[in-house]
């Protein structure tokens, strides 16, 4: 048996950090610590051997106010070592040996030149391997540092709310524990390249907007205006466990503030999220920076509130803005000490004022393990939805292969993660290669439905590509691959194509679900989301057997887009203008579904491999749950147990969905090979937020134990009295 892991020689050269999950490598890789006086200078300040807080006092005390405001805000929108386009910078001063700050988006790679474009975050969600997160997080970091930038935006924790939502590519999808231990190993990862992981966009950052709901008024519910409106629990047990995991288990040093307002207060201005919650209850002692440009929605409020630093450019924390607000009374000294003090800490922290700056040198990248990565992430999160036993290909039994549609590109999702690959492996390419050369391979780009149809009519095996692009700025206006007259009509083309040759497989580089009307006819259905600059090899490697199919849903597919939790009601998505109404509360993605009895196209949690797997024997006792997995095929293959907790009604009018994820392994194991899970419980197992008692509470009662290979194929089942229930 082993649980996966990448090849150690994958990593090779990547400096990692020994300290553990919460600590930087101050020193990572690059030149290390160099003397004092070669950098910070000679101040007292600048005695490594001192604890931050101590040398940020004894910075604090020696800056005028004027060098205090100028470090509250960013100074250059593009700005970076080389003056190459990047996403900016904060001047330091060099008198004071505060070092120049770069930063670097983001969660698929920097966007800087060119770099390893990795798979998606929605992806990566779905190889449910937190080691593949923390993997992607230090490679990526790795390169964020190899351009010269101190601190990565990414990850993008924000919960896939709707998969029409042009940033859901982003997220790790639909459930917070899954968010919340991708998330976490990502910045474990990051940090410990020695860079400054940037978590966002907190909070409730679920949407961009929707374009043509009321004409006249623009996009609805856009993202730098709308506001969610979200119930106090749904917050706690969906929107916050990625954000609050991140503090307290992985040690984040910055926090981005978002867009959007949640309950009326801008992100970025509200004591209820940054002040009480974020360092309050979960002690967050790193910095607070704004999204770019329309975060920042006020001064004063944001500085009391808990906002450090205003990116990219000083508008509302302008040396003016925040003068005259002084002048008024509204602020003081001590307030700008606060704010300060929480970016110089984070940068003593990170040994940013001891080390040289991080050196511009893509030569230092080595390119070959980071694309090893991305591949291994690739493979790990594909998803096979459904099989009548086509796939695995075998290329001596096939004479020829029709390629249909968008297999000539690698698919990517737009805005800030957007990232200019070193190379790429298109899909045509990864199978003409794997095919090799005793099969002949057509492509034609499905541009002419006939055409496409007569070429799959001829071929052994038909292979029809579909593409759906995702961005930053805007929604889909629908879930279908094709909306309203888009061309070409994927749907129909998958149509024909399957009607032609039953031998038809379809792949999807979607960045989320799509409806899949059409999949009955199929022989075969892949989600390749989008796969990254390796996403060709990957696929070739998945439809020909060569690795196993690792990927699980870390979204739901519905059947109809009706069934979508924000269906229904302009008021809930995109929202009535301004104001979108988060109604399903708590019963978000899978948790709807089966609240309300609707049957998903494809469940969360479902991936199909090429092998099979019993579970048997569930033992559950106060701590957690032990079981048994068996490969009882003949190849070997991956399999991912989810352990899912149905909790009491602990009150009249309090629901709780049916089943909530709570834990999750990833085993690899050889024909006939058996190996022992445990699946230990956490604090929160059993926890609800309990908004009358402002407090995570467990409910007497008895809980339902389910393991399964996804939400909806539940093997194994137990009960277990907690708090002083019992069960019948
Ligand atoms: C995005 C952030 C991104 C920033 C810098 C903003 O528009 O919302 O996610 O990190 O730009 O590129």
């Amino acid at each position: 048996m082993g649980r996966l892991k990448v090849a150690p020689a994958a990593l090779a050269g990547i400096v990692l950090c020994a300290c553990g999950g919460s600590e930087p490598a101050a020193s990572a890789g690059g030149a290390g610590i160099v003397a004092r006086d070669a950098l910070c200078g000679d101040h007292a300040w600048c005695d490594p051997g001192m604890t931050p807080e101590a040398r940020t006092a004894l910075l604090l005390d020696a800056m005028t106010l004027g060098q205090k405001i100028s470090l509250l805000a960013g100074d250059d929108v593009f700005g970076s070592v080389t003056g190459e386009p990047a996403n900016g910078t904060s001047e330091g001063i060099p008198e004071l040996g505060i070092p120049t700050l770069y930063f670097s988006d983001g969660p698929v790679g920097p966007r800087k030149g060119r770099a390893t474009a990795h798979p998606s975050p929605a992806l990566l969600a779905s190889t449910f391997d937190p080691e593949l997160a923390r993997e992607t997080g230090a490679v990526i970091a790795n390169e964020v540092r190899n351009k010269g930038a101190h601190v990565v935006h990414g990850p993008a924790v924000d919960i896939m709310r709707t998969p029409v939502a042009g940033r859901s590519f982003e997220s790790y999808g639909e459930d917070p524990l899954l968010s919340a231990r991708m998330g976490t190993a990502w910045i474990q990862g990051a940090q410990s390249q020695g860079v400054v992981a940037n978590i966002k966009h907190y909070t409730a950052n679920n949407q961009e907007g929707q374009f043509g709901i009321l004409p006249l008024t623009g996009l609805v519910g856009g993202r730098f205006i709308v506001n969610a409106v979200v119930d106090e629990r749904s917050l706690r047990e969906i929107y916050l466990p990625a954000f609050e995991d991140a503090v307290r288990e992985g040690g984040v040093g910055s926090v981005m503030c978002a867009y959007n307002r949640v309950n009326g207060a801008a992100a970025c201005s509200s004591e209820s999220l940054l002040t009480d919650i974020l360092r309050g209850e979960w002690g967050f002692d790193g910095f607070v920076l704004t999204d770019y440009f329309f975060a920042q929605k006020n001064t004063t409020p944001a500085l009391r509130a808990g906002t450090d630093l205003e990116m990219p450019v000083p508008i509302l924390y302008s040396a003016a803005a925040i003068r005259l607000q002084m002048a008024l009374g509204r602020v003081d000294e001590a307030l700008i000490d606060e704010r300060l003090g929480n970016i110089l800490r984070t940068m003593f922290r990170f040994g940013f004022f001891d080390q040289p700056p991080f050196e511009e040198n893509d030569a230092a990248i080595d390119q070959e393990a980071h694309a090893r990565v991305a591949r291994e992430v690739a493979e790990q999160g594909t998803v096979l939805l459904q099989n009548d036993g086509l796939l695995p290909l075998r290329a001596e039994d096939i004479g020829s292969i029709a390629v249909i549609g968008a297999a000539d590109r690698i698919v990517s999702g737009g805005g800030s993660s957007a990232v200019a690959p070193f190379r790429q492996t298109n899909p045509l390419d990864g199978i003409r290669e794997r095919a090799g050369d005793g099969v002949t391979v057509h492509f034609t780009d499905g541009s002419d439905a006939d055409a496409a149809a007569a070429l799959a009519a001829e071929a052994d095996v038909a292979i029809v590509f579909a593409a759906v692009e995702l961005s930053e700025g805007v929604d889909r206006p629908c879930l279908a691959l094709s909306c309203r007259g888009d061309r070409p009509d994927q749907d129909a083309l998958i149509e024909r194509v399957a009607a032609a040759n039953p031998r038809t497989v379809a792949v999807l580089q979607s960045g989320t679900p799509v409806l899949t009307p059409w999949r009955d006819r199929l022989a075969a259905l892949i989600q390749a989301w989008y796969p990254g600059q390796e996403g060709g090899a990957a696929i070739a490697r998945v439809l020909f057997g060569d690795v196993d199919p690792g990927g699980r849903l870390a979204a739901t597919f519905p059947e109809r887009e009706a069934d979508l939790p924000t269906a229904g009601s302009v008021a809930a998505y995109p929202g009535l203008l301004i104001r979108a109404e988060y109604r399903e509360g708590v019963l978000i993605g899978y948790r709807w579904y089966d609240e309300k009895a609707i049957v998903p196209a494809f469940a969360f949690g479902h991936g199909l491999s090429y092998t099979t797997f019993a579970y048997e024997d569930l033992a559950v006792d106060a701590d957690g749950v032990s079981f048994t997995v068996h490969n009882t095929g003949d190849r070997a293959g991956t399999t991912v147990p989810q352990l899912y907790v149905g909790m009491p009604d602990p009150a009249p009018g309090i629901v709780q969905p049916p089943l909530q994820l709570k834990g999750f392994d990833k085993l690899a194991l050889a024909p006939g090979e058996r190996a022992d899970v445990r699946i230990p419980f956490e604090a929160r197992s059993f926890a609800y937020w309990n908004a009358a008692a402002d407090a995570w509470t467990t409910a007497p009662g008895c809980y339902r134990i389910a393991v399964g290979a996804s939400s909806r194929d539940i093997r194994l089942e137990g009960r277990l009295a907690r708090a002083g229930g019992a069960c019948e």
